[in-house]
């Protein structure tokens, strides 16, 4: 039996991001196609430097690829101008940083309410009630007056998941939400977003390090210098997670090795094969 699969709620296709910092080209994401499905919790995995935060800030719209198209829902967010951009963000897309970014001179609730002053207006009384009980499974409810730089890196982490998860975007992304956090925030973390899928039908992209944390997703997506090369569905075990990621390792090193050995007659070739930016 097959059911036809819903409209992704974010797409890319033919994508390459390519940083030319002094006239040295570095491909960070190399011709990238990928769907990812609503109401879904979609965890993005690969070595660092492999290209995971630039694929989340492409796909949120935070940077702009090189060539190729970015769609959330129906539009297509590489042909809006940097206003319509901006709008769009701030009401339907949710993103974790990596580092954070509060801001230094608001308090914990500030920070958390940021995203409804930005848009100027005040949440309502549902989103209140569900923003009060973030606040309170994030355990930051005796923080909300201090700000960040009075709270502890892991405060500051959560901090930033419910800033991001308050307005209920139609899609969050979240760059190893779960880096700085010790085990049971972490877990209390990955209980939040999995309910926020399962029970309100949000949408998440997550970067994570962490097949234990990866394992919560009901899809991972493998990436190696900047292209998806493979994933997993459905029912996900920590264990089948951790053997992908050595099994790529393994090929990645055997195609390193490969091409140092072509060195030997062709150096030139493997001067370029060894370009990829790969750290
Ligand atoms: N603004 C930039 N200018 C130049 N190069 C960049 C820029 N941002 C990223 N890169 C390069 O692009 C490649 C991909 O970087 P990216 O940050 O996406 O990696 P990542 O997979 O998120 O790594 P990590 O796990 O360490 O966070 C890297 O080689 C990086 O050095
Ligand atoms: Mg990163």
């Amino acid at each position: 039996m097959t059911t036809a699969s819903p409209m992704p709620i974010a797409s890319l296709r033919n994508v390459s991001k390519i940083f030319d910092p002094d006239g040295a080209a570095l491909v960070a994401l190399n011709q990238v196609s990928l769907d990812i499905a609503p109401a879904r919790l979609t965890a993005v995995m690969g070595s660092s430097g492999s290209g995971k935060s630039t694929l989340m800030h492409v796909l949120a719209g935070l940077d702009r690829p090189s060539s190729g198209t970015v769609h959330i829902g129906e539009r297509e967010i590489t042909a809006l101008h940097e206003d319509e951009l901006t709008a769009l963000r701030r009401r339907r897309i949710g993103f974790v940083f990596q580092a954070f970014n509060l801001m230094p001179t608001l308090t914990v609730r500030e920070n958390i309410l940021l995203p409804f002053e930005l848009d100027d207006r005040k949440p309502d009384a549902n989103e209140r009630a569900w923003i009060t009980s973030i606040i309170k499974r994030l355990g930051l409810d005796e923080r909300l007056k201090h700000r960040p730089g009075e709270i502890s890196g892991g405060q500051q982490q959560r901090t930033a998941i419910a800033r991001a998860l308050a307005t209920r975007p139609d899609i969050l992304f979240a760059d190893e939400p779960t880096g700085n956090l010790d085990g049971r925030s972490g877990r209390e973390v990955m209980a939040i977003m999995s309910e926020a899928v399962r029970e309100l039908g949000q949408s998440i992209v997550l970067v994570t390090h962490d097949p234990i944390v990866a394992a919560h997703a009901d899809r991972v997506v493998f990436i190696a210098d900047g292209t998806p090369v493979s994933e997993l569905n459905d029912t996900i075990s920590a264990e089948v997670i951790a053997q992908t990621m050595l099994d790529l390792d393994a090929q990645a090193e055997a195609a390193e090795n490969a091409s140092s050995e072509t060195s030997q007659y062709a150096p030139e070739v493997s001067q370029y094969a060894s370009d990829g930016g790969r750290r």
